[in-house]
């Protein structure tokens, strides 16, 4: 699948689509990037898209369209009801998932919202491989608990293990056992785990999980938010998926799992989210909450436009060509990071590379966010723009004490069919020059601390004068260059 190259010391990933439209990027002098950061509070998520370079924050509503999605979206019939664009959206669902029942939400969240009204009761479990941010929230809101249950290999930053989002079976059964069926409210398995570094569940697992839930009456849910990178791992590591194409695989998850619901800015290269199932009652149960949170049930708060984006998107889904192109880059990336010796989570996964600010950065402890730091250091450092996915990324305990993470890791996502090598390449580059001055960075502080989702809004500040320091060693080194 890969193309080969006649010298292979040559060999890289090749992009297997060409760029006909682009966005001009700016890079500011590192003195202003300094300032920007400091304006931003020390929060990548403040910063103003004009003054960054590279925007790795995410992989999520950012990834390029295709020819044919934009095309799509011109001809979007824009019918409060019985629009013909939500009957197109429903074939491609139908024809990629094998399931016809669907709900429309306008991003991943408002599934996991209206999943979590429906079936999460005061008191119930909700049990999962490793927990997503906005998952948790909506579960703790409805008075559940989350219980992880992700394989011991699945904090293990540097491991071999082909899918280190995998379930740990045996503690699964143990903790359906103790806690008895109609305590759980359901299991949810997400494909591509995103706070352990993107990676994938194996489909020997995936129908494992959903065995052990049918036979203990559980219902069983699948975030398929980043299945697109997680398929291409079955495909590429995967014995039982060697002879099974992509939709081969779709059906089978779509029909085995009780509920499938996905955030179509990840999954689909559009915006968007959706929840489908082959079971009539479930979808009658959820059903009520869409027009009242959402939108008709026709489009559920997504612009028609968007919807029309989705149905190309989730077909391309089934291209291995294009769902390729994210893990192979980042495939490159860690490849050439960890021959510089920086610590990143291994092996590869999908959505983006994760660096390990823990192991960076032994002397800021978790109480002052080594990873928050080390995300400004990069964006000091290359106007890169990386999210923090550690202890910031928590919620405290109801006592106020922080809770700290299992991880310290930065995230440098890689937007689907967006950067090329080159852009890649100057990211390493700069990511070694930080390795390379660790010994600068210092810890932060809250300046203002929101009480809930508070990575998203919370101002910081360094400790100290490192930042100043970071820059005028950056000045030393880079003599006048950008
Ligand atoms: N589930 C997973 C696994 C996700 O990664 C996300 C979003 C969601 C659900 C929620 O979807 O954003 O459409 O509401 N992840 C984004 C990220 C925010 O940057 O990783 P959403």
């Amino acid at each position: 699948m890969q193309i080969k190259f006649y010298n292979s010391e040559n060999q890289v990933p090749m992009e297997m689509h060409k760029v006909r439209v682009v966005q001009k990027l700016h890079l500011l002098p590192v003195e202003e990037r300094l300032a920007k950061i400091k304006e931003a509070g020390n929060n990548t998520f403040l910063l103003q898209n004009r003054d960054v370079f590279m925007d790795m924050l995410t992989d999520s509503g950012v990834n390029a369209m295709s020819d044919n999605q934009v095309a799509a979206m011109g001809i979007a019939d824009d019918s409060y009801a019985g629009s013909e664009t939500c009957n197109r959206l429903i074939d491609a669902i139908e024809e990629v998932f094998g399931v016809r029942h669907f709900l429309p939400a306008h991003q991943g969240r408002a599934c996991e919202n209206i999943l979590a009204e429906t079936f999460v009761k005061p008191g119930q479990f909700v049990l999962m491989n490793f927990h997503f941010t906005t998952t948790k929230a909506h579960i703790t809101r409805m008075g559940g608990s989350v219980i992880e249950l992700v394989g011991a290999e699945g904090l293990v930053t540097d491991s071999q293990h082909p899918f280190k989002g995998n379930f740990d079976i045996e503690r699964t059964k143990q903790i359906i056992k103790e806690l008895g069926a109609k305590n759980i409210a359901f299991v949810r398995i997400e494909a591509g785990t995103n706070l352990i570094g993107g990676q994938p569940v194996s489909l020997e697992n995936m129908l494992e999980v959903a065995k052990i839930c049918k036979e203990n009456g559980i219902m069983s849910i699948l975030d398929a938010s980043l299945l697109q990178d997680n398929l291409y791992f079955m495909k590429t590591r995967e014995e039982m998926c060697k002879n099974m194409s992509i939709k081969d695989i779709m059906h089978k998850l779509a029909d085995v799992m009780d509920i499938v619901y996905f955030s179509a800015r990840k999954l689909g290269f559009a915006r968007g989210g959706a929840i489908i199932s082959h079971n009539e009652d479930y979808i009658l149960r959820m059903k009520e909450y869409i027009p009242l949170y959402e939108g008709f049930l026709t489009y559920g708060g997504m612009e028609v436009r968007s919807m029309e984006a989705m149905a190309v998107g989730l077909r391309e889904t089934l291209d291995m060509e294009y769902i390729s192109q994210g893990p192979l880059f980042i495939e490159y990336m860690i490849k050439e990071l960890d021959k510089a010796g920086v610590p990143v989570v291994k092996p590869a996964g999908g959505l983006g590379a994760h660096i390990n600010a823990r192991e960076i950065l032994p002397h800021i402890p978790q109480s002052q966010y080594p990873a928050a730091a080390l995300a400004t250091a990069l964006y000091i450092a290359g106007g890169v723009r990386g999210m923090e996915r550690g202890t910031l990324s928590e919620q405290r305990n109801p006592d106020g004490t922080e809770r700290f993470a299992d991880m310290e890791l930065v995230r440098l996502a890689v937007p689907r069919r967006v950067f090329t090598l080159s852009q890649l390449k100057y990211c390493i580059d700069r990511v070694k020059w930080v390795y390379d001055n660790r010994e600068l960075i210092g810890g932060l502080r809250w300046e203002d601390e929101p009480r809930v989702l508070r990575f998203f809004f919370g101002r910081l500040q360094p400790i100290g004068d490192w930042q100043e320091r970071l820059a005028e060693k950056f000045r030393a080194d880079f003599g006048d260059s950008l």
